[in-house]
This record gives structure tokens, sequence and C-alpha cells, in this order.
């Protein structure tokens, strides 16, 4: 069994996740979580809001609509780019992506080729269905939005959103305002997402329907290179995999965000940040440092949007090197999109330090000239003119000889010019983004494979204790003598002070301790004989399975200094010489 699979087997078993729709025959690209993995996943989610929200300054979080009008994705690209090759077989209707079938048949990559290309080799190579052997049919492109209608009416139609990311920009101009019109402002989101993907593979890698935790940084594009938290992360070390060094098919460098900012491997201090705070991220959900690297996208991967991206990879077994999460420089494309779509001004004023005073080229018609030469259209003419930037004129009557205004053609007798001093106190700009994107799900398996150990034939999921769906098992020794009252009171206790705590009393106390290590449960209280002469109980360690023993007066008191990490397991009580394995 490989570690994958084993890693599947157990969160099946104990309740983690597994493939939805088992009993009827299940459809891949969905996953379900059960009681502990939605835990799980909250609490992952959880981590991440610490790291990308709640400790960088200006940085909130929204919520907004899954459906979305065509409109926004027409705006945003997505109709026009978001799309993968596909190809259909002609007798059996089954669709592949096409590249990945070109390249499982004939062995080389083909990513990033036009469609013509692939077409090509399809015909040279008289590639066939793999399943049916029929032939098959163009490539052609499949955009992997799902599509719905909006309302009863067929014409309004509506996408599923395929990222977080655009609500964020619709929604920009009032939130900043919210915000006291203050940048950067790192505008987050975690929710739902989905994508029509052609034929996602096993696991939780690929699916239609998931969940993405997203910041959009946005910020004025002069100060991309100031970002004051980046001073105390410089130093970090990141194993980094440039476009160029898998253009050479060498391997990745070790080097710090710094060094690689100086070297203009990364494109720009925020960037750069921001691939620090990933790293120490997924550090803390258990993944090690060299199980962690950074990849650049290839020209051709690269979103639409995107000037850079790098992404951030974990090593799974069985996968190998996977993304995780995507760092991508957005630039102004999406808010100038907005802004070209929907006619919204989204551009933001920055006051100069000190007023300037600028020359300006003004135009005035001359309606000495206008008025004969256009007589009743003269007003509309001046009217048109008036609209017009004098410097864009001035070029056209220098290049062309004249100018068309209002269906008129208007030449240099038509226009005067003048240069005026004026004082600016500002400048209006689109503000630049960059974005940290992480598909939760992907994170969620990542933990459980990080964490999944085995010692003495027996499974230990190692989750970090602040991710560990339960924090607490609380067993009675024997279910009789009074010992399961004792127990009980003390579970009511815990769950009343609001511990993540289950009580187990079915089987002999190794299998009840067998079960919560596989589910990763950090600590067990038990009580036993001892508990009834002198209120103590035992307390077990997941993974050393040592134990030590602590009076029922202070466990409240020491396991919220356990959970909130400010003591270490083996200061809590005292030592125990036999353990109850
Ligand atoms: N917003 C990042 C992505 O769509 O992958």
């Amino acid at each position: 069994m490989t570690l994958y699979d084993k890693v599947m087997e157990l969160s099946k078993r104990r309740g983690f996740l597994w493939p939805s729709f088992e009993i009827y025959g299940g459809t891949s690209g969905f996953v379900t979580y059960g009681p502990y993995g939605a835990i799980l996943k909250l609490n992952i989610e959880n981590m991440w809001r610490d790291f990308f929200i709640y400790k960088q300054e200006n940085f909130i979080e929204i919520e907004t609509p899954i459906i979305m009008p065509s409109a926004v994705f027409e705006a945003s690209g997505h109709l026009e780019h978001f799309t993968d090759p596909i190809i259909a077989c002609l007798k059996c209707e089954k669709r592949y992506r096409a590249d990945h079938l070109i390249e499982e048949l004939v062995g080389v990559s083909v990513e990033g080729l036009a469609i013509s290309e692939m077409n090509k080799i399809v015909k040279e190579k008289d590639l066939k269905c793999p399943d049916c052997k029929g032939d098959l049919g163009e490539v052609e492109l499949f955009n992997l939005m799902f599509k719905t209608n909006i309302g009863a009416y067929k014409g309004d139609v509506g996408y599923a959103r395929p990222e977080a990311a655009q609500g964020m920009f619709v929604e920009f101009k009032r939130i900043f305002n919210i915000m006291r019109e203050k940048l950067p402002l790192g505008i987050a989101q975690i929710g739902k997402t989905m994508r029509n993907e052609i034929s996602p593979r096993k696991g939780v890698t690929r699916l239609r329907e998931f969940t993405i935790m997203e910041v959009e940084v946005i910020l004025d594009p002069e100060e991309i290179n100031n970002c004051p938290a980046f001073e105390k992360y410089k130093d970090t070390d990141i194993m980094l995999l440039t476009a160029s060094l898998q253009q050479k098919g060498e391997p990745p460098v070790n080097i710090t965000v710094e060094r690689a900012l100086e070297e203009r491997l990364i494109d720009n201090k925020w960037l750069a940040y921001f691939l620090t705070v990933s790293k120490n991220f997924v550090k803390s959900l258990g993944v090690a440092d060299d199980k962690i690297r950074f990849r650049e996208q290839l020209p051709h991967e690269k979103a639409h949007y995107s000037k850079q991206t790098i992404d951030l990879q974990v090593y799974l077994d069985g996968q190998g090197w996977t993304e995780i999460a995507g760092h991508a420089y957005r630039t102004d494309w999406d808010l100038s999109r907005h802004i070209k779509y929907s006619g919204v001004d989204m551009r933001v004023f920055k006051k100069a330090d000190t007023p300037l005073t600028v020359r300006k080229l003004v135009l005035k018609p001359s309606k000495a000239t206008i008025g004969p030469d256009f007589q009743k259209d003269a007003a509309r003419v001046i009217e048109e003119l008036n609209k017009l930037d004098a410097a864009e004129v001035k070029r056209q009557l220098t290049t062309q000889g004249f100018i068309e205004v209002a269906g008129k053609k208007l030449t240099s007798k038509h226009i005067e010019f003048e240069e005026r001093e004026e004082v600016v106190k500002g400048k209006k700009f689109i503000p630049h983004v960059i974005e940290p994107s992480y598909g939760a799900d992907r994170l969620v398996y990542t933990t459980l494979e990080h964490a999944y150990s085995e010692k003495e034939g027996r499974i230990i999921l190692k989750l970090p204790v602040k991710l560990a769906p339960i924090q607490i098992m609380v067993y009675p020794l024997v279910e009789r003598d009074g010992l399961p009252d004792v127990a009980t009171q003390i579970y009511r206790e815990l769950l009343g002070e609001g511990f993540r705590v289950e009580y187990d009393v079915s089987g002999s106390i190794g299998r009840r301790y067998a079960r919560a290590d596989e589910i990763g449960v950090p600590l067990g209280i038990t009580v036993d004989y001892q508990t009834l002469e002198d209120k103590t109980v035992t307390v077990r360690d997941r993974d050393t399975w040592r134990q030590r023993r602590v009076f029922i007066s202070e466990l409240v008191n020491i396991l919220k200094q356990f959970f909130e990490g400010r003591i270490y397991f083996n200061q809590i009580g005292s030592p125990v010489d036999t353990n109850l394995e």
C-alpha cells in the first residue's frame, strides 16, 4: 500500500474525508468531509486567517457570492481565457483533456502548444480513444466555468466563480471607502469555488468544487517595493525553482528571499514577503522544511492576468511536488478591466507631499474660424472639441494635418494652443494587486499525509496540537466500579470549559487509545482505581505514549496552559511508572 492509499484508507475509516456520492457510484472531483475532517479543515482555515489576515496590517475578510453575472467574467477575462484543451472520442463520446491524453499516448509534453499543433499531432500519430479505440475529433478549447441561469429567464447567464478574487475586485471601491481609503489594503476571502475540470485525477488534488483562501493586496505600484513587514523575514531561506532553471533542466537553488529579490528572481518585495509568510504557514501545518519549495510558473502556464506567479509546492508521496498555493503579481489587470467594463472609476487619489506646479497644454477653439466654416454645427464642434485632450489634438494636427470632431474636419486654423501653469494636489492611479491564493482541500490532505506515522504496527496521526479536531479524549479504565461516573463528570466539565473533547467507553483501553491516536487526539485522560483513592487521573501523550498523573482539581488549568502552548507535556503533573498500553 502506498502512503497515499494508507492516508485515504485512514481518512475514510476514521471520518476525515472520502469521495462523495458513493451510494450512486461516485462522481470524481467532489469530496465529503466527515466529523473530524470538517473540523480539521476549519482549524486549517483559521490558522490561515492567523497568518494571512490577523497578523497583517490593514487586512480584512469579506464574503461575496459564488454565482456571479457573466459581465464580471467578461471583464475579468475568464470567459475568454479560463479554458483547457479538450478532445472527444467520436465513437464512445468520452471526453479527455487533450494535452494530457497526447502526453500519455505519445510520451512528450505538449503543454502550452497551440490547438492547431495538438490537432497536427493527433492526425500525424493517428491517435485513438484509449477506451474504445474509436477515432478522435478535433481539439477544442473548453471553458472550465460552471454556467447557469440566474432566475427563470434564459438570458441572465451567470457563472460559479472559479476564484474568489473577482468578488474582492468588484467590491473594491466601497471597501476602500469603508477602510478609510488607506493603501496597502488586504482583502481576504475564504469560500467555495468551482471549476468544471475535464478529467480530475483521484484524491483531493483536483476537485470540481473546492475551498479557496485568497488575499488580494491592493497597493500603489510606486510602493510595490515598500513592504516594512518584509524586513523581519528577509533572511528566510527558500528552495526556489525559477522558470529559467526549469527551461535549462537545472535543479532548484537554496536562496534567501532578500538575495532572490536582489537577483531579480522575484518581481517585487511584496511578492517576496508573501513567500515567507507562506513558508511559515505551511511549516506550522507540520510540513518539514525540505518538503516545501517554490516554483515559478513558466510563461505558457501563467494565468492571463499575471506578470509573475510563484507556486508553493509540497512533496507528496505518489504525486511528487504538488502545487498548493500560487503567489501572483496581477498588476492592474483586474481593476482596470472592471473600470473599463463597468464604467465606474475605481482609481485612487494620492495626495502629493507638496502640491506641484506643472505646465499644462490647453486648447482654445477659435470661434472666428469655426463660426463661419461650420455655421449651424459650430456650437456642437466647440463642445466636442473642448472634451478632447489638448496634447492628443496637437499630435493629430501635427501628424495628419487635421482632426475630426463631430464629423467635421478641423485644421490648425480652427484651434489655438496655450501653455498654462497649474497647481496639482496629487494624482489618480489604478492600484496594483499581489495575490497569495490557497486551495484549502489540498492543505487538508497535505496535513494528513505529513502527520501520518506508524509505531509498533499502529498508526499515529501526529497532527499539530492546534489543528487536532479533538483535543482531549476522556476514558474510564473499565465500565464499572463507579469509574464511568467520575469520567463523565470530567468530560462534562471540560466540554463546559470550551475544550473539544470526546468521551470513549467502548472496548479495551488499548483499543480506545489506538483509535484516539488514529484521529490524532493529542491528550487522553484516564480515570482508574487510583482516582477513587487520591482524586488524580492520568494524562496520556499521543506521540510518546507516556503518561503523567494530575489532580482533577488542577486539570482545567493545566490543560489550558498545554493547549495555549505555554507548557510541554513533561511539565504536566508528575510522571507515572507504568503506562496502561
Ligand atoms: N486566484 C487564483 C487562481 O485563480 O488560481
